[in-house]
């Protein structure tokens, strides 16, 4: 975990936000062990922006990656980051009740959180069976 926690905070120094000057780093474990990590990335139409966890998830699922077992998340904030309501729908539809969502100050400080917990009664594929 705290590995991942690091390496969410080296990819947080790639951050591009010439906008907010709020970086935000990323890094999905998926159920296959590997490791990808993201930045939040900006553009001056601000609604394309990508948000650091969308990166990161994105970089796996490109891979062949489906599943989180873990996504530690860190910013440029005393607080621990809450991720945006679009990456808590994009974790919903590549986690599994059991994914860890980490929210990090750094190694030793953050929590551990659930999807039902960040996200309860989200809208899932199981509604469209
Ligand atoms: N941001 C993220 O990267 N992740 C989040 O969960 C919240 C917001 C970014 C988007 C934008 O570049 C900056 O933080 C300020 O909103």
């Amino acid at each position: 975990m705290k590995d991942l926690i690091k390496i969410a905070m080296e990819y947080k120094e790639k951050a591009y936000v010439p906008y907010s000057n709020f970086r935000v780093g990323a890094a999905v474990r998926f159920d296959s062990g590997n490791i990808y990590g993201g930045c939040n990335i900006e553009n001056v139409s601000f609604g394309a922006t990508n948000c650091a966890e969308r990166t990161a998830i994105f970089s796996g699922v490109k891979e062949g990656e489906k599943v989180i077992s873990e996504i530690a998340i860190v910013a440029d904030s005393e607080e621990l980051i809450a991720p945006c309501g679009i990456c808590r729908q994009v974790i919903v539809e590549f986690c599994s009740k059991d994914s860890k969502i980490i929210l990090a100050k750094n190694e030793e400080e953050y929590i551990i959180k659930t999807i039902e917990e960040i996200m309860p009664g989200a809208f899932t594929k199981d509604f469209l069976k």
